[in-house]
């Protein structure tokens, strides 16, 4: 058994409970500002999750546990409904924050059949948060035992630490192979609009001494035609039951050129970000972030927008292996996910 705490190349802890609230590091002000948030109410925390202060669907989950203590406290304090009423409108207010991130209402929904919640809510959240540090590094060991050596990796967005409880999954992935000294380059897309890659997975990687490089989304394709990629590591937003999955938008177009030109596609999640009410790809709320995120200020006149969906579809047939901390599942599909979550369920 690896203990988590003493792990090599993992320092982040991008959602921690402290203080009697939920400590957030900013990551809209990374990496510039390495700034906490220290959040006492689901008002605000809803506020949080939906402005992306915390973001990355395990790490989204985690402050939805600690948020679920705090809809407690305020249920508690309310005196125009019953607990339950006050403390359910809690939790349905947090999960209406983002709908693509299922760990989000995962956990809320977990947190609705705790007993005695007042008393056992916040044990019950620091299991959640150490369940998923731990889940990652089982998905960081058993995703590393795919590459031979020599591996060239791409990964996208961020799935790193930073969307975790700690480690990350696609990250934790790269972590692992790192420190077995497997990878001989890791290439990390920048991840437009919200550049998750360039602003958050490379302050990952410099702050736990990963070398890694840069590229504009645009160049995996030449990369690959250059046959510089072994793997394509990603994470996921949501795990369909026939094994589509969600995730960052751009996700799709990396898996269809890995497709083209032979690469494999690893998709790294805990069984937290499997839905089991989404049979397919189709069922997926995904997310349309506000057009000022990408349209430039300069487009005033109403005869512009811009559309801006965050997520993307990636279906089953394009993903190689879809590795979980409760077992892998090579070229998914809807029995396979059905074995694998019929223990956990
Ligand atoms: O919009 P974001 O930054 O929350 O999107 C994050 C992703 O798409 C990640 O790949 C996904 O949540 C998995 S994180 C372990």
């Amino acid at each position: 058994m690896i203990d988590s705490e003493k792990l090599l190349y993992d320092t982040i802890r991008p959602v921690t409970w402290q203080d009697n609230g939920v400590r957030l590091l900013d990551q809209r002000q990374l990496p510039s500002n390495e700034v906490y948030l220290h959040i006492t109410s689901t008002q605000a925390l809803y506020a949080a999750i939906k402005d992306m202060v915390v973001r990355g669907a395990p790490a989204i989950g985690i402050a939805a546990a600690y948020g679920a203590v705090l809809a407690a406290q305020e249920a508690a304090d309310d005196a125009l409904v019953s607990f339950e009423e006050g403390f359910h409108r809690r939790l349905d207010f947090i999960a209406s924050s983002r709908p693509t991130a299922i760990n989000l209402s995962n956990a809320l929904n977990d947190a609705k059949l705790v007993s005695e919640p007042q008393k056992q809510l916040l044990n019950w959240a620091h299991d959640w948060f150490k369940d998923d540090i731990a889940a990652n590094v089982s998905i960081g060991q058993y995703g590393a035992q795919y590459f031979k050596d020599n591996i060239r990796v791409l990964t996208h967005c961020n799935a790193g630490a930073l969307a975790t409880g700690g480690y990350g999954t696609a990250l934790g992935v790269i972590r692992s192979a790192y420190q077995q000294s497997k990878l001989t380059k890791i290439y990390a897309t920048e991840t437009r609009p919200w550049n998750q890659g360039a602003r958050l997975t490379l302050w990952e990687f410099e702050k736990d001494g990963i070398p890694a490089t840069l590229i504009a989304d645009s160049v995996a394709a030449t990369l690959m035609q250059k046959g510089m990629i072994d793997w394509v590591v990603v994470g996921a937003d949501t795990i369909c039951m026939n094994g589509d999955i969600a995730n960052k938008i751009g996700t799709y177009s990396l898996a269809v050129l890995a497709k083209h030109h032979g690469i494999k596609v690893m998709v790294a999640a805990p069984t937290t970000t499997i839905d089991a009410n989404a049979q397919t790809g189709s069922d997926v709320i995904i997310e349309y972030r506000d057009q000022d995120e990408i349209l430039p200020t300069h487009y005033t006149d109403n005869a512009i927008d811009a559309l801006n969906p965050v997520f993307d579809i990636t279906p089953a047939e394009l993903i190689t292996v879809i590795v979980t901390e409760k077992g892998v599942i090579e070229s998914p599909d809807a029995s396979k996910m059905q074995a694998l979550i019929k223990p956990i369920r």
